[in-house]
């Protein structure tokens, strides 16, 4: 099935030969992201990227994505500056906004905003967060990021253990991650939460419906063990109103946690931002030194899985592999102090 000129608003769109697809393609896009080659395939195309809720990575990552595939961007952010101050309604800024560009990017606070922008435009309409909905791009930046470190690892995406750590209920990442996870084959998920913010059971069920084994557990300690990836997230405190939460320094996963119960290989990932406010129990700091820590590779895989959803969604993924040449700026060859062994792995 073609992505052309279709709305993204669910993970689950995604089969494993779309998943297979876009990761090639993707994968021949890493260089463009880094600077070093250049494509302008979307020379002339306007993406609108409307961000109704608080966001850094996914507006500029999404942004980032489309300059760097030739096209230019319009945005906003917040509703203060909109005309839904005004009142207006999303299905009418989704009419307005559709004549304006060829793919809109939009985030929400809630879950159903995105099903009533996109039924208002033809013009396609990629989810970046609906409430505590979904957040495909970043299940498929994930998935992405999975692809490059097992391939580095030497290892399959069948049969994994994926432990999904924290705020489960309310974390829109994990919705859609999980989603991603069930299109391989013989998974072990792990959902690690307290009780109050577990994964919802209709996600616990599409898993163990497509033949994947699901753990629950409330117990950090135990499920990390043998785990092939800690995926952490950040308590969604804005989703609830004052209810206070138990959320124990357990779901801290710092060094300590990590040396003594994570593989030698895991991989430990989280969609970012983390909460590095003292008691956040959050994903520590005192990590940034361990090589398992793949969280800004995960941030630079972003760009590359999203640059091929946009190249695929308006029908120019054919057009990339005969576009590229190479780029005559100015780049360092790595981009964070620890990354030179990571740098290897391009596909170049
Ligand atoms: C996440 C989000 O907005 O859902 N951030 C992101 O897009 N990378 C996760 C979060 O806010 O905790």
């Amino acid at each position: 099935m073609s992505l052309t000129g279709k709305h993204i608003l669910s993970s689950d769109q995604f089969d494993r030969d779309e998943l297979e697809r876009l990761f090639e393609l993707a994968d021949v896009l890493v260089p463009v992201a880094r600077g070093e080659q250049v494509t302008r395939v979307l020379e002339g195309a306007v993406l609108a990227s409307l961000f109704f809720e608080a966001s850094t990575r996914t507006r500029l990552s999404c942004e980032s994505a489309f300059l760097r595939l030739g096209g230019a961007v319009t945005s906003t952010t917040g509703t203060g500056v909109t005309s839904i101050s005004k009142g207006e309604s999303l299905a009418d800024t989704a009419r307005v906004v559709g004549g304006y560009c060829d793919l809109v990017v939009m985030r929400h606070p809630e879950v159903n905003s995105i099903h009533e922008f996109a039924a208002a435009t033809n013009v396609p309409v990629v989810n970046a967060g609906n409430g505590a909905g979904e957040h495909p791009t970043q299940a498929l930046l994930d998935t992405f990021t999975l692809h490059r470190e097992f391939g580095r690892l030497g290892k399959t995406m069948d049969g994994r253990r994926i432990a999904l750590v924290g705020d489960l209920l309310h974390g829109r990442t994990v919705h859609s991650l999980m989603k991603l996870l069930t299109r391989y084959e013989k998974m072990t998920i792990v959902c690690v939460a307290p009780e109050e913010l577990g994964m919802p059971a209709e996600l616990l069920e599409l898993a163990e419906g497509r033949g994947h084994q699901v753990e629950v557990s409330d117990q950090p300690g135990q499920a990390l063990r043998e785990a092939d990836v800690v995926y952490a997230t950040r308590l969604q405190t804005e989703r609830f109103a004052d209810k206070p939460v138990p959320y124990s320094d357990d779901f801290r996963i710092d060094r300590s946690l990590v040396e003594r119960v994570c593989r030698e290989d895991a991989v430990i990932m989280h969609p970012l931002p983390r909460d590095s406010r003292p008691g956040a129990n959050d994903l520590s700091a005192d990590l940034n030194q361990d090589p398992r820590l793949a969280i800004f590779r995960q941030t630079d895989a972003g760009i590359p899985a999203r640059m091929a959803l946009f190249a695929s969604v308006l029908g120019v993924a054919d057009e990339i592999r005969g576009s590229l040449r190479e780029a005559r700026w100015y780049r360092p060859s790595f981009t964070g102090p620890d990354d030179a062994p990571f740098y290897r792995n391009s596909t170049r």
